[in-house]
């Protein structure tokens, strides 16, 4: 009987043991025990190494997409006679070894705060390969970020526009500035993840922009480098880009009138595979688009094609990230109000929304597979749900995992490199995973797992040994 809560995109009879290769990393594959290997080294020898749970990042997965997003940029900024620098969104994931790939593959960084300026800094990165985003820098923050010679800060409201020049006049220096703009364009993607919908905290008016830049020109403590827009992340569709392109470009151009205006920064946002329901557009077409449209754009304004910048995240982390889990329970509901054979499987696993709160904060989808052996059995829809106090504590909502599916299994999570270890808790006192870098055979920890004892010598209370 078919269970009416598969969603139409889940396959019931899906290969349980099949790894999608738009969804998993490129290393990932199964060995003669049909245990997941992910850069040459098995699942479970990685479990045993480090714990579970365990987040994996398939370092040459990572890589070959920093160069593919690069090179997809450069080509179509070559195409439209222009150039393009990418920040690497380090939102995203960050740790100081990832500082270093994203820089040695060309890359600047976008740092939000400064926390992400500091780890940055500490993986080498000079000032002319940052950026600095957010909508509420401190002074302390500011001041760091100028007298590290960022290569921008991106201005996000008019009380800003004072505070960096003061604080660049303070340190003698000249420092150059974004404005990010709202452009209002809906980008189609969740509520929280749309950052240009008019009601929301970020970026200034479309309508405010030329008296905010004649305002940055009138300090001579302030380079005006152009516009930034952002409209949001997860997003498949090109439209929401280009139309957010043409409003900037038009502002562009009137300002054209009063001085330079050399660059334009798009943002990020580029959608990824979490489940088969997702269908990206491949990368190189889409900026190829998205380049091609502004350049179209410029053309009808008579204007020149500006430096382009752009700031992937998602789009280099996610993919290259697999999280591993033990499974602890499982439980069978039938759901007798959803209709005739309805049922689901509660699969627990040691993990879930401490390390990757997505799911809880919107709805986001995931996939999973057995990682810890082959099996022949037939496929159950089953819900991953975490170890926490909260029944939205869910992993992954909707997956056919084998029906001989036991404690102890390891169960793999593709497409968790982004925002899953960035956005980490320490919800119900669980120590925060290690991160673990795979490459050619060998594993190595890019940070090293929390334990309790870590967490409790933040209580101040606490007395080792008792406290009586
Ligand atoms: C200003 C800005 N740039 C870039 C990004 C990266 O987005 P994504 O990881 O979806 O590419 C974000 C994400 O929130 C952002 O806020």
């Amino acid at each position: 009987m078919k269970n009416p809560l598969v969603p139409g995109w889940l396959s019931e009879n899906k290969d349980l043991e099949a790894l999608d290769a738009a969804i998993w990393p490129a290393t990932a594959q199964r060995n003669d025990r049909g245990e997941l290997e992910l850069g040459g080294v098995s699942a479970p020898e990685l479990v045993r190494q480090y714990g579970s749970p365990l987040y994996v990042l398939d370092q040459s997965d990572f890589e070959s997409r920093l160069a593919e997003v690069r090179d997809a940029f450069e080509n179509a900024a070559a195409k439209a006679g222009t150039s393009v620098k990418l920040y690497y969104a380090s939102k995203a994931l960050l740790t100081t070894d990832v500082a270093r790939w994203v820089v040695s593959a060309g890359y600047a960084i976008d740092v939000s705060t400064g926390g992400e300026l500091a780890v940055a800094l500490a993986g080498g990165t000079e000032g002319e390969r940052l950026g600095l985003h957010g909508n509420n820098k401190s002074l302390v923050e500011i001041g760091r970020a100028v007298s590290a010679d960022v290569s921008a800060i991106v201005i996000d409201s008019e009380i800003e526009i004072e505070r960096i020049a003061s604080i660049a006049g303070a340190q003698d220096k000249i420092q150059p500035v974004r404005l990010r703009v709202n452009s209002g364009v809906h980008a189609s993607t969740h509520e929280y993840l749309a950052t240009a919908r008019e009601d929301q905290k970020f970026g200034i008016a479309l309508d405010d922009v030329p008296q905010m830049v004649e305002k940055i020109r009138s300090h001579s403590h302030l380079r005006f480098l152009g516009l930034h827009s952002h409209i949001g992340s997860q997003i498949f569709a090109v439209e929401g880009f280009v139309a957010a392109a043409e409003k900037l470009l038009e502002v562009h151009a009137e300002l054209l009138a009063g001085g330079e205006v050399p660059e334009l920064n798009l943002g990020g946002g580029f959608g990824i595979r979490y489940t088969a329901a997702d269908e990206p557009m491949p990368i190189a077409e889409l900026a190829s688009q998205i380049v091609s449209a502004v350049s179209k754009k410029c053309a009808a304004l008579s204007i020149a094609v500006p430096k382009l910048a752009f700031e992937p995240g998602r789009i280099i982390a996610g993919p290259a990230g697999v999280t591993l889990y033990s499974v602890g329970t499982t439980k069978d509901v039938v759901i007798a109000e959803s209709g005739e054979g309805a049922s689901r499987r509660y699969v627990s696993v040691d993990g879930g929304m401490s390390d990757n709160i997505r799911p809880a904060l919107y709805g986001a989808e995931y996939s999973a597979a057995i990682a810890s052996r082959t099996t022949n059995s037939s496929g159950v829809l089953s819900r991953v749900v975490g170890k926490h106090c909260e029944s939205g504590d869910i992993v992954v909502r909707h997956e056919m995992l084998p029906a001989d599916l036991a404690v102890n299994d390891l169960l793999a999570v593709p497409a968790t490199g982004a925002y899953c270890y960035s956005l980490s808790s320490n919800y119900n006192f669980l120590p925060r995973p290690a991160l673990v870098a795979v490459k050619d055979g060998k594993a190595r920890a890019l940070v090293r797992a929390e334990s309790e004892q870590d967490l409790l010598e933040r209580d101040l209370g606490y007395q080792p040994g008792g406290g009586e």
